[in-house]
């Protein structure tokens, strides 16, 4: 064990990173803590430090200066990047919390995501891979099969990168387009994908590569407008526990999903030390994948931490020390619910720079995590599309949610919004 000296680094600005910080902040092994380049609610539990995190030299020296022992990186985009290979590389003694760039590419690249769970029997929808060069067998196959069709950039799209269409014609369209760069690189390759309908939620786990824990699952909502209507967004609120998610379905889900996945990045020696979140979707109470991401979600996190009772930092610890089969997870049996509120318009374009007042509100346990948030002389102000995310904890589901409800009256902007109905499909 470290001690209570561990000076640690969580690179990214959003709520997940907030949530993090605020749960790393509470371990008894934590020193200093900073967050880069981090947000108004950061701020406040921890020193934020400007730097590019895509830039690695300058993460390195930052390392080097401030005499880092852990980096947790939130985000994927660093990940599919290196940021890990690079860190091992130049300053092993650091530890970093997330895979190697060939793990990443469980995120990376859906057409590695879905020849990996063809080669080891995770169930996943069927897919054709489209590049240029095989548009004829692409059209054939949308002319001939029944829509709904999924198409799925190949590479990192700010979650943008995948689009539902019903009518083959418009699919070949969108295919075209996609092909013809509508997300630059990312979309040079496109994975088309058989519809699954069911419902959908998620599951973490933190890994060594062999061992895991399994993390509180969780439900996001991701469309804009309540009834789940409108475009999607990075997410608009989540639950946990999720009540259809039954031990039955977990046992599923380990022994189809979880356990194969880390056999597989043994069998192809992907070294993984960090989480995996499963994008999964229920069919008829069968669990298929629906995604990988390299990283926790965003925002399930802030439902997911407040949930874990175990002390973070001794859990990463033990991801370095191989004794992670030692740690059971302890969980608080109580619901979170987040509600996340966003500036007018988005995910269109918005406005930045918006001031934000927080009223005194009734003594209430609720959790303000900031996503898109600034701090300027004159106050905090707004910084991006999600704004903050207000958590509660409740022996009962709807009690949680109404509890976020309620504390979101006392945070104000102009052009606040956010779903008054995150849990209506339960
Ligand atoms: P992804 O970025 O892969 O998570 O996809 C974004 C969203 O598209 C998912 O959350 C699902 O709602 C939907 N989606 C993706 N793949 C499928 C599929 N094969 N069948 C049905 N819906 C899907
Ligand atoms: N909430 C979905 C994500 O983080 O990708």
């Amino acid at each position: 064990m470290y001690s209570d000296d561990m000076n640690v680094l969580i690179l990214g600005s959003g709520g997940r990173e907030h949530a993090l910080a605020w749960k790393i902040k509470q371990s008894a092994f934590c020193n200093q803590l900073y967050v880069a380049p981090g947000n108004a609610g950061t701020a406040e539990i921890a020193i934020n430090s400007s730097l590019n995190i895509l830039d690695f030299s300058r993460v390195e020296d930052f390392i080097r200066e401030q005499e880092i022992n852990l980096v947790v990186v939130g985000p994927e985009a660093p990940l599919v990047n290196g940021i890990t290979d690079y860190l091992n590389e130049h300053v092993p003694e650091a530890m970093v919390i997330g895979p190697t760039r060939r793990g990443a590419m469980l995120e990376g690249s859906k057409s590695f995501a879905k020849e990996f769970m063809n080669e080891y029997d995770i169930p996943t929808a069927a897919y054709m891979e489209v590049t240029g060069d095989n548009m004829a067998e692409a059209e054939a196959h949308l002319m001939n099969a029944q829509g709904p069709f999924v198409l799925k950039a190949d590479g990192l799209a700010g979650g943008k990168g995948v689009v539902i269409l019903q009518d083959a014609e418009d699919a070949l369209n969108e295919l075209k387009m996609m092909l013809g760069g509508k997300f630059g690189e990312a979309s040079k390759k496109v994975v088309i994908e058989e519809f699954l309908d069911g419902i959908e939620f998620s599951v973490f786990i933190l890994t060594d590569g062999k061992y895991y824990i399994l993390l509180p699952e969780a439900k996001d909502y991701k469309r804009i407008g309540e009834g789940d209507s409108g475009l999607n967004t990075g997410g608009m609120g989540a639950i946990s526990p999720v009540p259809f998610v039954d031990d039955q379905m977990l046992q599923k889900v380990k022994d189809r999903i979880i356990l194969p996945t880390l056999s597989g990045l043994q069998d192809r020696d992907i070294d993984y030390l960090g989480f995996i979140f499963f994008g999964l979707i229920s069919v008829q109470d069968e669990p298929f994948v629906i995604e990988y991401n390299c990283r926790l979600g965003d925002p399930e996190t802030e439902v997911v931490l407040p949930r874990l009772k175990n002390d973070i930092l001794e859990l990463f610890e033990a991801l370095f020390e191989n004794d992670l089969y030692e740690i059971g997870l302890d969980e608080d049996e109580r619901s979170a619910a987040t509600v996340m509120t966003v500036s007018e318009g988005y995910p269109g374009p918005y406005k930045k720079g918006i001031p934000i007042t927080f009223m005194d509100r009734p003594v209430s346990d609720s959790i303000i995590f900031h996503a898109g948030t600034k701090k300027e002389v004159s106050g905090i102000v707004t910084n991006g599309g999600r704004v903050l995310t207000v958590t509660s904890l409740d022996p009962d589901r709807n009690k949680a949610i109404e509890k976020s409800l309620d504390t979101i009256k006392s945070i104000d902007f102009d052009g606040k919004y956010y779903r008054r109905d995150i849990g209506f499909d339960l």
